[in-house]
């Protein structure tokens, strides 16, 4: 669990975003279901995940819950919750139940869930259009259904009725893109967390360690800090394994001398950080993989100073993209004018990823980058990592012998301002000399 008050939306936040919402549904209707438990192993449960949409617009976490809300002449938000019950509390803990929701998430009706089958449909057949993620094949998905066929068999005698089922995304996404002030508050406590798990993490590198327990001084600190844990897969990557871009499996033992890439997230209130360090084993960056890594933060200081308003997104790619490229021909990775490079992607083996992506509820947040071919212009509340990297693949036939198996991300989480930009995890240094200060050095030990 998050601290229990990261998880409290205050009502003015959640009427404001309901308000958004219905403006945009029209005579249409949204359909919210909470997401369903995942099973890792016959009955053991994963950890519930959950849905963000549903958190998003009515505050809810609980299992089972389900929000309708319902544009056009009476806009109203309608939500089914578990009834209490004594026996599967003892279990599971307590639930809030219609009256507990009915206080603390102030929808304009709350029911019991059984009462689902006998409110819904009425609802559904009201509305023009249906918001609803398809897919689900349970209860809620079939009323969708019946709602369609209902109108296609009968709504030509009254010319109402639902003709669309639209994905709930349409919507969301972009009221979700700019961040409130509650939400840029909890991106600040998740970026502070993942700080002091980056700052335990790299106080527990060394030669002979074992990346395990880099993730475990990380994932200690997350809790400590009152997350509800990492965000996503913590990738401790020494050596060449920074070079797998997704490599979580953190087995290996940290070699002398060796760059250790830490992508580590903590999760506050359901909001996330995302942040790159690349470290130093022995707390001295040397010889090439010094030089790269000074690439690397060239780029993410150019492409971090590229966020304000105005730029499109694909400006931040670029101007880290230029950067990275003029250090790959500075270390003769590549040969050629930079221009040519970039226009036919010569850096692609050495730089795959984007510099940026989202970043809130969800750790890749949702929302377009582009629209109509034409990349998203920044706007204040928009908040995103800029996150490049440089990496030589040992087995990769472009790789110089001097760079095989140098790996170096730095990333960082970025709200975008009136002004230009807010670094959220600034606290964290990026500079080569302060970033070995944060590592124990190798004559010390
Ligand atoms: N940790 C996933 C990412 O950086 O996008
Ligand atoms: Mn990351
Ligand atoms: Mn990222």
């Amino acid at each position: 669990m998050n601290r229990p008050d990261a998880l409290d939306t205050p009502i003015h936040v959640l009427e404001k975003r309901r308000k958004a919402a219905l403006a945009a549904l029209g005579q249409g209707v949204l359909v919210l279901p909470a997401a369903p438990i995942q099973f890792a192993s016959r009955d053991g449960e994963r950890p519930y995940h959950p849905d963000r949409e549903l958190f998003y617009l009515t505050g809810a976490t609980e299992l089972g819950t389900l929000a309708v809300l319902i544009g056009g002449a009476e806009p109203r938000l309608v939500m089914f919750v578990r009834e209490r019950d004594a026996e599967a509390e003892l279990w599971r803990g307590m639930r809030l139940g219609p009256e507990g929701a009915a206080e603390r998430f102030r929808p304009d009706e709350c029911h019991p869930l059984g009462e689902l089958g006998a409110r819904v449909p009425d609802l559904l057949r009201a509305a023009d259009r249906i918001f609803y993620r398809l897919g689900r094949g349970d209860e809620i998905e079939r009323h969708v259904m019946e709602a369609l066929a209902h109108r296609r068999a009968r709504g030509a005698r009254t010319g109402t009725g639902p003709r669309a089922i639209v994905d709930p995304s349409e919507i969301l996404d972009d009221l979700r893109l700019v961040k409130d002030a509650h939400e840029l508050a909890l991106l600040r406590r998740a970026a502070e967390v993942t700080v002091a798990g980056h700052r335990a993490a790299a106080a527990a590198i060394a030669a002979g360690e074992g990346e395990w327990s880099v993730e475990a001084a990380l994932h200690s600190a997350f809790r400590t800090g009152g997350a509800g844990g990492p965000g996503y897969e913590t990738i401790v990557g020494s050596g060449a394994n920074a070079c797998v871009l997704h490599y979580v499996e953190n087995t290996s033992v940290i070699g002398q001398g060796a760059l250790v890439l830490v992508d580590a997230g903590a999760e506050f209130g359901l909001y996330n950080g995302d942040v790159t360090r690349t470290y130093p084993a022995g707390g001295r960056f040397t010889g090439a993989a010094r030089d790269v890594y000074d690439i690397v933060e060239a780029a993410r200081r150019a492409a971090v100073a590229a966020v304000r308003p105005g730029t499109p997104i694909a400006g931040v790619h670029a101007t880290a993209t230029r950067v990275l490229v003029e250090g790959l021909v500075a270390l003769g990775a590549l040969q050629g004018r930079v221009d040519d490079l970039i226009a036919s992607e010569a850096h692609k083996p050495f730089y795959p990823h984007q510099t940026a992506h989202w970043l809130g509820l969800d750790v890749h947040d949702p929302g377009d980058y582009a629209r109509a071919g034409v990349s998203r212009a920044l706007e204040p509340g928009m908040v995103l990592t800029v996150e490049p990297g440089l990496y030589f693949r040992p087995d990769h036939p472009a790789t110089p012998d001097r760079l095989a198996g140098i790996g170096v991300r730095i990333e960082d989480d970025v709200a975008v301002t009136a002004a230009g930009c807010e670094v959220l995890t600034h606290e964290l240094p990026t500079s080569s000399a302060e970033v070995e200060a944060l590592v124990p050095s190798a004559k010390g030990r």
